[in-house]
């Protein structure tokens, strides 16, 4: 168990938990062992997520977004198509809308995360999740989060964007009930706040 918890944290000291083993080849033998087929990958980043800080054991390739569901349990984000397609899954990494899908949670270590979760201040909703809940925009609300992180991410770059603007910058985010008139409309009641 011992052997374990700390192998988590770094190979190495795999090799100084066995004490029992005089023999070093012996535990050279047995730490590798560790390394190659318990915990091939696993180490321990910190990642800033909504302003705190989080150790977290992630493999290489695990993406941010299964990091923050299942790790984090910030579940605003969504699973959609998980190759980067359909922005269910966008959040802000240093204030850019990004597919968390498609992320390797590795390569976001020291940067600022943004989920939907952290725009609400006080208690008070953010300027662009008041405008998509008074325009009644979704239906199943599927890609809410998407929707709401990719246009937070527009405001914040052109404050009051062009329908052209809207179009270019939203088109990567797809809402599958089709409500793409009322997301527009509340892009505009946004920019207006
Ligand atoms: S789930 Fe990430 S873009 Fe579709
Ligand atoms: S409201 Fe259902 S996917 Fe957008």
């Amino acid at each position: 168990m011992m052997l374990a918890f700390v192998s988590l944290y770094d190979t190495s000291p795999v090799f100084h938990c066995i004490p029992l083993m005089t023999n070093s080849r012996v535990r050279l033998t047995l730490s590798a062992i560790f390394r190659k087929f318990i915990f091939p990958k696993v180490f321990i980043m910190v990642l800033n997520v909504n302003g705190v800080t989080h150790d977290v054991a992630v493999e290489p390739d695990d993406a941010l977004l299964f990091v923050l569901r299942d790790k984090l349990d910030l579940t605003g984000a969504k699973y959609g198509c998980g190759e980067g397609a359909c922005g269910a899954c966008t959040v802000l990494i240093n204030g850019a809308a990004t597919r968390s899908c498609i992320t390797p949670a590795s390569s976001v270590a020291g940067k600022e995360i943004t989920t939907i979760e952290g725009l609400e201040k006080n208690g008070e909703l953010h300027a662009v999740q008041e405008a998509f809940l008074e325009t009644d925009v979704f239906q199943c609300a599927y890609c809410a989060s998407g929707m709401i992180m990719s246009t937070f991410a527009l405001l914040k770059n052109t404050p009051s964007p062009s329908e052209d603007a809207i179009v270019k910058v939203m088109n990567g985010n797809i809402c599958r009930c089709g409500t793409y008139p009322y997301i527009m409309k509340a892009i505009k009641l946004a920019s207006q706040s």
